[in-house]
């Protein structure tokens, strides 16, 4: 009895001490250390959890758990949706319920204040948590407890990013969350400033002569897309009703499921344009598979409702932005300059 009573001792000691580790990020003489991040000229301060501070280790073990389908019991990785070589996106998901759901890209979310088509979640750190769930990894805690203490590699990487010596001293709740701080961590340095129209801004690079028109219709009353989609970031990070739809059925309501207010059906956050050429099809629903069908949309089929954004109902656009062909065009061609192919060429 005595024996069972020091050993239980000896374990709950151990335990509070590592428990002690997780939150205490002095551990180690070496690690971890601080990641330096850029801000790129012209951005916004980015947003950061003070929880989870950005580090080397944390940052690479989150790249590796990334494309990993160690965290999953099917085989999926969070690479498997939200691929490198489109943006981090992918075309689309089928929600259970049969809603299908353009997947959309990492780029650049460091500045963003809140997260998914519909401003659901606002922490970015808990965003990753529903990945574990059935209908995407469908995963089994004792495999992935197992998996990793049995790992040639991830034991090390933990302990150098978040001082956890034994995975087992970890809740199951606890492994996801700080599996999700070192995937958040890597995702907050997928930034995008390097674009042809970056270094025609910054650097005195060159767009043809298509481009520049379209730039033209883009910044000004013409095309008027500015003022939700303006530079740097491409998103005004508000929402918006820019005329998809007049019904809002299920997953259309958009940010009223969130907020359940009235005056809010039909919003969605504005989505980035960066690196836009990648990341077909388009809107939260996908309902675009080209740029020249949006720039269409934009031109003559907003559909007018009690939400819609006034800039799409200024006068003039009564009967649509009346664009030329030419016009159309060129504005197509400017939204390809904002391809960034450093940021998705592998590192
Ligand atoms: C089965 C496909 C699928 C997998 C696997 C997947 N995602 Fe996603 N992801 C989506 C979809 C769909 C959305 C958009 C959901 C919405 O807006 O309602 C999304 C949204 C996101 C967003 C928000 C992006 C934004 O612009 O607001 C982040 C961040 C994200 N996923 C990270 C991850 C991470 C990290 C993993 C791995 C743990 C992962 N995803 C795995 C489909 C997937
Ligand atoms: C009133 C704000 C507003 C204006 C003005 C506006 N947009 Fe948008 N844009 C949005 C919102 C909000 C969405 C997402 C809508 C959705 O999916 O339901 C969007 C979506 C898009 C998309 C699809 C993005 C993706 O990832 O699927 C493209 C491309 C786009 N807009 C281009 C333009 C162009 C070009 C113009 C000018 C002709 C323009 N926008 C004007 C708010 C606006």
């Amino acid at each position: 009895m005595r024996y069972i009573a020091i050993l239980l001792f000896v374990v709950l000691m151990i335990k509070c001490r590592q428990k002690d580790n997780i939150a205490n990020t002095d551990y180690g003489v070496d690690y971890p250390t601080p990641y330096n991040f850029q801000v790129p000229q012209g951005f916004p301060q980015p947003y950061f959890s003070s929880d989870n501070p950005l580090t080397n280790e944390g940052v690479d073990l989150g790249k590796r758990l990334y494309s990993d389908a160690i965290l999953s019991s099917n085989g999926l990785s969070c690479s498997s949706c939200h691929r490198r070589s489109k943006s981090f996106s992918s075309p689309y998901y089928i929600t259970p319920t049969g809603d299908k759901i353009s997947i959309p890209p990492h780029i650049n979310l460091v500045f963003n204040p809140d997260y998914n088509w519909n401003g659901s979640i606002t922490k970015l750190e808990l965003l990753p948590m529903g990945d574990f769930e059935p209908q995407f990894f469908n995963t089994n805690a004792d495999t992935l407890f197992y998996r990793l203490s049995h790992h040639p590699l991830y034991p090390q990487l933990f302990f150098k990013a978040f001082g956890i010596t034994n995975f087992y001293t970890l809740s199951y709740e606890e492994l996801k969350m700080t599996i999700c701080k070192a995937l958040v961590q890597y995702i907050r340095t997928m930034v995008s400033a390097n674009s042809k129209l970056d270094r025609y801004q910054l650097k005195g690079g060159a767009l043809t002569q298509e481009e520049h028109d379209g730039m033209y219709v883009f910044f000004s009353e013409r095309g008027d897309c500015f003022h939700c989609h303006g530079y740097p970031l491409f998103s005004d990070n508000l929402y918006h009703n820019n005329g998809l739809n007049n019904q809002f059925i299920g997953q259309d309501a958009g940010r009223n499921l969130i907020t359940h207010a009235a005056s809010d059906l039909g919003m969605f956050s504005t989505p980035t344009l960066r690196n836009i050429e990648l990341t077909a099809p388009y809107m939260h629903d996908g309902r675009y598979t080209t740029l020249e069908e949006v720039v269409e949309f934009y031109n003559s089929g907003v559909k007018f409702s009690r939400t819609i954004d006034p800039i799409m109902t200024k006068p003039g656009k009564e009967s649509g932005l009346q664009l030329t062909a030419y016009e159309k065009l060129s504005l197509v061609a400017f939204l390809k300059t904002l391809t960034d192919t450093s940021f998705i060429s592998a590192k």
